[in-house]
């Protein structure tokens, strides 16, 4: 394969894997979905034709191995996610699948064994779009998975745990996945940027500080369901205005403090229609913040508003917090081995964080890890059809990722 070739190959594979839907005119593979199995089984080809020994466990991670000259070695986990958003693009996790997959089938070629074992994992959910959890994949296979995720429920009212079993999956299982650091050399992620730094900076990759973490809620609105035409406005008890004002709340509170963000990304008024004053209203909310302290404190002030304009116009409001993670220092070391494989290829060697959560981020206190950035195009807008990338900076990513796992240290 030349140098060229691999960021062709690439951007084909990835047109490939994104020709699978649940949807006929957008890209969306949510949790265990028929799309979702679909590519999963796509992918698993692949890995096998590309020398790896490929497993799937109770999660529908894919585990594709790549055994080293010594195959009781220690193992650097390559990895990123294979579902997507709704209305997705087509590189948010799988460019981090792909680069391996494209650099272990080179080195399957060229018959190359590295002193270690490389273990490529396309993690099966990271983006949280079906059940109200995100990061169930690389949770499980750090320890992190909560058993009462198991309970919750997707918009067709299907328990996570049935539609496990359903799909062939042990959810008693989970407990026996968790890695044991001791085993593990270090987790690398090649991820698309996701937002317009590095289009900014006319730089085509850069070395990850830090990853942001997410807070996010549920919101429930209860109020009164009422007619259109009779009720007078002064006796509403209108769950939709309501989140209106606190929509509205959150916007304000968050665009005061540079840094912080805040998005309803899920709004709805459950069997709303148009004579029927809402009796419920349910939105998402996440919180993100370069600082944790600086986000808690926002989570904490949007909530205590939300209540009292709950009680302002006299609905109940339910606000049950669904993620809270802390965020994540990528490590000094492995950030340098980026650092100086960019420059080894001719390239300033930029710095940058993460406002995007990743995978990466669960191997935090298990293993070292690491990221590098992919340069985004059309403005660096990603979680939106119109994501892209250059086959030259897909290129570039992945021989970068070659010669940081070439000169990996070995122990
Ligand atoms: C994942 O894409 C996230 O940061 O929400
Ligand atoms: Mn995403
Ligand atoms: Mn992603």
């Amino acid at each position: 394969m030349t140098d060229a070739g691999f960021g062709a190959r690439i951007l084909e594979l990835a047109d490939r894997l994104a020709e699978i839907s649940e949807s006929p005119d957008a890209l969306t593979v949510t949790y265990l979905t028929p799309a979702h199995r679909a590519v999963a089984a796509k992918f698993r080809e692949w890995m096998q034709a590309a020398g790896m020994s490929v497993e799937t466990d109770a999660l529908a991670n894919l585990t594709g191995r790549y055994a080293g000259t010594d195959p009781r070695a220690k193992t650097l986990i390559l990895a990123s996610h294979y579902d997507t958003v709704v209305n997705a693009g087509k590189y948010d996790g799988r460019l981090g699948l792909l680069t391996p997959l494209v650099i272990i089938e080179h080195l399957h070629r060229s018959g190359k064994k590295l002193p270690f074992n490389i273990e490529l994992i396309a993690f099966s959910e990271e983006e949280g779009q079906r059940f109200p959890a995100a990061f169930i994949g690389s949770a499980a296979l750090t320890g992190k998975f909560d058993p009462a995720l198991l309970e919750t429920r997707d918009a067709a009212g299907l328990r996570l745990g049935d539609v496990m079993r359903e799909t062939g999956l042990d959810p008693g299982e989970i407990p026996t996945l968790t890695r044991r650091g001791d085993d593990l050399l270090g987790y690398l992620e090649v991820h698309i940027e996701q937002g317009p730094v590095l289009l900014n900076e006319g730089l085509p990759v850069g070395v990850v500080t830090s990853i942001t973490g997410p807070l996010r809620y549920e919101v429930t609105i209860t109020g009164e369901a009422g007619h259109a035409g009779t009720v007078p406005m002064a006796l509403r008890r209108d769950a939709a205005t309501a989140a209106a004002e606190m929509l509205l709340a959150i916007d304000q509170r968050c665009r005061a403090v540079p840094g912080l963000v805040g998005t309803v990304g899920k709004l709805g008024v459950p069997g709303g229609t148009i004579n029927i004053i809402p009796g419920r209203c349910e939105f998402s909310i996440d919180i993100r913040a370069p600082d944790d302290a600086v986000r808690d404190v926002a989570g904490a002030d949007i909530v205590a508003e939300i209540e009292r304009i709950a009680g302002r116009r006299k609905v109940r409001v339910e606000t049950k917090e669904i993620l809270r993670m802390a965020s994540v220092r990528c490590t000094p070391a492995v950030q340098q081995l980026f650092s100086d494989a960019i420059v080894r290829a001719g390239i300033k060697p930029y710095r940058l964080a993460s406002g995007a959560g990743h995978d990466a981020m669960m191997f935090d206190g298990i293993t070292d890890l690491g990221m590098l950035f992919v340069r985004c195009g059309n403005g660096g807008v990603s979680h939106n059809p119109r994501e892209t990338i250059t086959a030259e900076d897909a290129d570039l990513g992945a021989r970068i990722l070659l010669d940081v796992i070439t000169n990996f240290p070995a122990a």
